[in-house]
């Protein structure tokens, strides 16, 4: 909304969120998020055309237009737990705009939910009784945690659809409008509200998929004796596959993967659609396995024990500049390294507050550090689990004196030239090529 309020000084925007804590932080120009150029944006429309409240009821009734982006989390309980997307939010907003609307509104779908969300909602909000219609549309968001204001500056596309009825497209018409303001016109794409939705659900898919499928490679890679970097690179060079998203590592982390996978995967299994349904999976699966070797490795190579020893965690961020830690692999390692009795240090330049909060119920076998050289002062490994462009800039030289020996490096990012931090003196092992360990 921040980057819309920005290309749309004529339009009022106000977000409402029951959470206070939340809204104050950003009603004070200071987001509770760490997203780069973030507030810079935020202070030019705060308080101009961009205005924060918890007061959800009168905020619905004075909009035309409203966003729902609640959140739709992985159901845990009852039919399709694990899977499918609990939509008890969504379903709660509907009623909410229904209960405080006095006219009629256009809803339009920001957050990622199952195909045929919109029809839900439209019937509900429909059923109130009132001589109005509302409109639902489907505006799937795109953005990439870390780039949030770059993907909103300039998008690949935006997704607009809505239904084939008159009302529908005049509602989506609008909604063209404002995105035209700033997003060239052949970027705006307008389709059904099913295939809209489906899209988003599928483009997630695709993107995780890339990892996995790398990462199975890496696997094959570590026993073969191949380098993945080298495959990946010969690889992304076909023009039909290309570079991106072919970077082995520690496994995808962050709120939206594996929730929409899995969602996809519900879905594909509610039609009948059980090899679909399989195939979907896997991907998780295989994301689930490759964080689990990782930490089977990190004990493996230290001698089959890591008891009493200090392992520092470089990086908590499920990705490099963000702080957001939601189905971060680093928390599967800080967990099973804590099981196995070492020592852990976690350091992190923007997530440390959320790593605390994470593993509070281990914090006295946890310690937390916000600077790397501290961090790795009297350890006997590291492990680096967030690419972090600091990471890569530091003194390992320095970093290695004062580590215990032999000192380990796990890097689970491939940030490190490897050979260059055996030379230094580590023992490195980097994902998907072979380890290089002195004799
Ligand atoms: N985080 C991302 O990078 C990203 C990218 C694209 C799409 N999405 C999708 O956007 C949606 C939201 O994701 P998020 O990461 O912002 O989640 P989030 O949990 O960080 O934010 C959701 C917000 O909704 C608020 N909320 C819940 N119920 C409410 C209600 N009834 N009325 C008002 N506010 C309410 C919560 O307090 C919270 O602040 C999800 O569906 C997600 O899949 C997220």
């Amino acid at each position: 909304m921040a980057v819309m309020a920005r290309h749309c000084p004529d339009i009022r925007f106000i977000v409402a969120d029951i959470d206070a804590e939340k809204i104050r932080a950003w009603d004070s120009g200071k987001p509770p998020i760490y997203e780069p150029g973030l507030t810079e944006v935020l202070a030019e429309s705060l308080h101009r055309n961009l205005f924060f409240t918890t007061d959800i009821g009168p905020a619905i009734d004075q909009a035309d237009m409203i966003f729902v982006s609640v959140n739709t989390p992985t159901k845990t309980f009852g039919e399709g737990a694990g899977y499918a997307a609990d939509l008890q939010y969504w379903e709660r907003t509907a009623r909410t705009v229904r209960a405080h609307a006095r006219g009629p509104k256009i809803v339009i779908e920001k957050s990622t939910v199952p195909v045929r969300t919109a029809e839900a909602m439209e019937y509900i909000l429909n059923q109130g009784g009132q001589p109005w219609r509302f409109e639902v549309l489907s505006n799937p968001e795109f953005l990439a945690e870390g780039t949030a204001i770059r993907d909103l500056e300039m998008p690949d596309r935006v997704l607009i659809g809505g239904a084939d009825t008159p009302s529908g497209q005049a509602a989506v018409a609008e909604l063209v409008e404002i995105y035209a303001r700033w997003v060239p016109r052949d970027r705006i794409l307008t389709m059904h509200v099913w295939s809209s939705e489906l899209s988003k659900l599928a483009a997630n898919a695709f993107l995780a998929q890339r990892i996995s499928s790398i990462n199975a490679i890496s696997e094959l890679c570590e026993v073969s004796g191949a380098r993945v970097q080298e495959v990946a690179r010969a690889v992304g060079m076909d023009s039909r596959i290309g570079p991106k998203f072919l970077e082995a590592g520690v496994g995808f982390g962050g709120s939206c993967f594996r929730k929409d996978i899995l969602n996809l995967a519900y879905l594909c299994r509610y039609y009948g659609l059980h090899v679909a349904a399989d195939y979907w999976e896997a991907i998780v699966r295989f994301n689930e396995h490759q964080q689990a070797r990782f930490v089977r490795n990190i004990v493996h190579r230290m001698f089959n024990t890591v008891v009493g020893k200090r392992i520092a965690l470089f990086g908590f961020a499920f990705k490099a500049d963000t702080g957001d830690i939601r189905e971060s692999p680093a928390i599967r390692v800080a967990r099973c390294l804590v099981e196995e009795r070492a020592r852990v240090v976690v350091t992190d330049p923007e997530a440390l507050d959320n790593a605390r909060r994470e593993l509070v119920d281990v914090a006295d076998r946890v310690e937390f550090c916000s600077d790397p050289y501290e961090a790795a002062r009297g350890a006997d490994a590291i492990a680096i689990l967030t690419a972090w462009r600091i990471y890569r800039e530091l003194d390992y030289r320095a970093i290695f004196r004062d580590m215990v020996k032999p000192a380990f490096l796990f890097d689970g990012r491939n940030l490190l030239d490897p050979r260059e931090m055996y030379e230094i003196g580590f023992n490195v092992f980097p994902v998907g090529s072979p380890p290089l360990v002195h004799g």
